[in-house]
């Protein structure tokens, strides 16, 4: 009797293991990989700063999108949201199969004004931003490195959500416009990851086609879900968060197989539609 080689990792891996499930991008790629046996793990069922649970079943890949993404308050608990963000990424390479990790456009400083490629230096801002960058350095050599921006989606907190709620109360709105990226839909990322797996490891930027600041986004949130919010444009001096944020951060892919996003327009309004 012949058997069959085991198929390559391809795009359409037999058994995976998200770990982050209950967050904004692990409900996409749960969806976006339904076709696939996925052992799900949200943070009560394995908190990623401590090492895996016993009893995980054998996987083919692992999709790691646990992670603390606090942006503000990791610059009062840089330990704690490094034991999360760079011990979680090594746990989840310790499980020993091809790994997707998700980093940010964070772990740039935002001093270019034409978009970032992968072989642009890192040299990020933030307690948050560090983290990311480490983590990246751990997640191994059998790890597809995903930096991605400015992601939202239909569940969870993230910046259409605020907005939406925000403006559905008030008149006017007050909206950095000096920070210029790429608002990426969780439901085209996941789609994209899809491909990816199916691609060479390494560093990968995944983010929506087009770009435009946070006080754009918020504009166009409220045009297509049809508010009258009127959205004021302030500086992020006026805004004081603690955490710094790259001034720009728009990226892109320099290889030439890179699985491309829609547009962040299309994204917003795949997202409107299912809200
Ligand atoms: N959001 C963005 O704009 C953005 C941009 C670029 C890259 N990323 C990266 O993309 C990944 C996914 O982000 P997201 O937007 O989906 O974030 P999210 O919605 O906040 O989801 C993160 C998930 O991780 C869980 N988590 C937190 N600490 C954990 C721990 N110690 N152990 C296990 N799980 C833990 C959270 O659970 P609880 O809520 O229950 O704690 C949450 O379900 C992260 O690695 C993030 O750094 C995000």
């Amino acid at each position: 009797m012949e058997h069959a080689e085991p198929d390559p990792l391809g795009a359409r891996p037999r058994r995976l293991l998200l770990t982050g499930a209950g967050g904004q991008l692990g409900t996409a790629l749960r969806a976006a990989f339904a076709g696939d046996e996925v052992v799900a793990l949200a943070h009560a069922d394995w908190d990623v700063a401590l090492p895996p649970p016993a009893g995980l079943p054998e996987v083919d890949l692992v999709l790691h999108t646990a992670g603390w993404t606090q942006v503000d308050a990791a610059e009062d608990d840089p330990q704690t949201a490094a034991a999360v963000n760079v011990g979680g990424t090594r746990h989840a390479a310790e499980l020993g199969v091809p790994l997707v990790h998700f980093s940010t456009d964070y772990v740039f400083d935002g001093t270019k004004r034409s978009p970032y490629v992968e072989s642009d230096g890192p040299n990020p801002l933030s307690a948050y931003g560090r983290t990311k960058l480490a983590s990246e350095a751990v997640a191994g050599e059998d790890a597809w490195v995903v930096r991605t921006s400015w992601l939202f989606g239909a569940t969870g907190s993230n910046f259409l959500r605020t907005i939406l709620r925000l403006a559905a109360e008030r008149d006017d709105l007050a909206v950095v416009a000096d920070q210029r990226g790429c608002p990426t839909y969780v439901g085209h990322l996941a789609v994209a990851v899809r491909e990816l797996v199916g691609l060479p490891q390494g560093v990968w930027h995944l983010a929506a086609d087009g770009d435009c600041t946070w006080a754009d986004f918020a504009e166009a949130i409220v045009a297509e879900a049809g508010l009258r919010c009127r959205i004021r444009r302030i500086t992020t001096a006026e805004l004081g968060r603690p955490a710094p944020r790259p001034a720009y951060s728009v990226l892109r892919s320099e290889r030439p197989d890179a699985p491309t996003l829609p547009h962040w327009r299309d994204g917003l309004r795949a997202c409107l539609a299912l809200l």
